[in-house]
């Protein structure tokens, strides 16, 4: 993918990694991603961010060619994760910036992550500005987006916002600019990114978004450091992110199982019917069939989450712990769930499903339900019955708005 020019003499150097699903070893990424870089040619030339260090011989390639590496005076580190940072002892080798530009914490990082002190470090906080030449640089801190050392960079000239992982996708693609693609795609992206990565700092999101209502920044483009570049849909990605981060209750559930001899599936079934009657739509997800990535992706818009398993060896199956782990890590809030699982003799299940689930801050609707062995026609009522008390309580907390 060559390099391109997205604004006048600013140019994207990134890389696509097309191949890639597994995103940082807990996210899925369906259809692989990019690691964006920018480039920007003024007075003093200006890197911001970089790739894994896997690929900094393509980094290389489209810097060069654009301009050969030693002609670069300042590299920009928005965010030290290695996926934006892995390739800087070799850039740092071949450019010998005059400064490097990162936040406070961003200095921490790239000390505890390459053990190289004498690089020349010019740490910078909300409010610090630079000058390229013909443009400005003002940086804004957006610490625990999602790393304590994120920030952005903001180009008033260019009217140009590099936001590193904010509002970014994983997407491979040809396309760079978010009205090539289809803009359907692109929010499912940006939805599975955020519910997966950005999500547990949802308070953060709105803060920041405050903070650059305040601060007034004319924004016509904003390129985050993964996927497509917004440009078009400017102000829907602002808004989206406002909505993502507001938590706002749906009338919709996810139903999380893992079955063994399909006992607990059936129950899984029965409860969506109860849901279904009272007007909440629902999703089944058997987790072995399903990535906990996936998952969250569901929950984004759902206010319910029930979940199921059998007992296995006194506990639960492993997808099963896997997954609320996975979600209890991710802070969802405001969502309302249930416990129901078979079990042939010991039947813990429901208890440890709802106390993990109480763990993760859901309000849990009790007694869930369980089923020895195969559920017969009683025992399905019993659980479609569960599924319309779920249901109900949905709809009332999206009828009450809150
Ligand atoms: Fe894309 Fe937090 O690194």
């Amino acid at each position: 993918m060559p390099a391109i020019e997205i604004k006048k003499g600013v140019y994207w150097v990134g890389i696509v990694d097309w191949n890639l699903h597994d995103f940082h070893g807990y996210s899925q990424a369906a259809q692989g991603t990019t690691y964006n870089a920018y480039l920007v040619i003024d007075d003093k030339i200006t890197l911001f961010d970089s790739a894994p260090a896997k690929y900094q011989m393509d980094l290389y390639h489209q810097i060069r060619s654009i301009i050969p590496l030693e002609k670069i005076d300042y590299i920009v580190c928005n965010h030290i994760e290695p996926d934006h940072s892995g390739a800087m002892p070799f850039l740092m080798d071949k450019i010998r910036p005059e400064k490097v530009f990162c936040s406070k914490m961003g200095h921490r990082m790239l000390l505890d992550h390459f053990h190289q002190p004498d690089w020349p470090y010019h740490p910078v906080q909300t409010g610090d500005s630079i000058s390229l030449g013909q443009r400005t640089v003002q940086f804004i801190e957006t610490r625990m987006l999602h790393w304590p050392d994120s920030m952005f960079s903001y180009i008033p000239e260019d009217k140009l916002l590099i936001s590193n992982d904010g509002f970014g996708q994983n997407i491979a693609s040809s396309e760079r600019f978010d009205d090539e693609v289809d803009l359907g795609m692109l929010m499912a992206a940006t939805s599975h990114y955020y519910h997966n990565i950005i999500l547990p700092y949802s308070a953060r999101v709105l803060a920041v978004l405050d903070q650059v209502a305040q601060l007034g920044l004319d924004i016509d483009m904003i390129a985050p450091d993964h996927g497509i570049i917004w440009r078009k849909h400017v102000q829907l990605i602002l808004d989206t992110y406002r909505e993502y981060a507001l938590q706002k209750p749906h009338k919709k559930a996810v139903i999380a199982y893992d079955t063994m001899w399909h006992s607990t599936e059936k129950m899984a079934k029965a409860i969506a019917e109860g849901l279904m009657e009272e007007g909440v739509s629902v999703k089944l997800m058997h987790l072995k069939q399903y990535h906990h990535s996936d998952v969250m992706a569901e929950l984004a818009d759902a206010t319910g989450i029930i979940c199921g398993s059998p007992t296995h060896n006194n506990g639960i199956l492993p997808l099963m712990a896997d997954f609320l782990t996975y979600m209890k890590g991710l802070r969802p809030e405001g969502r309302i769930g249930a416990a129901f699982g078979s079990y042939g003799w010991s039947g813990e299940c429901v208890n440890i499903l709802s106390d993990w689930l109480k763990t993760a801050k859901v309000e849990v609707i009790e007694p869930g339900i369980k089923a020895k062995n195969v559920p017969d026609h009683a025992k399905l009522a019993e659980c479609k019955e569960l599924g319309r008390q779920v249901g109900k309580a949905i709809v009332a907390k999206v009828d009450a708005g809150a």
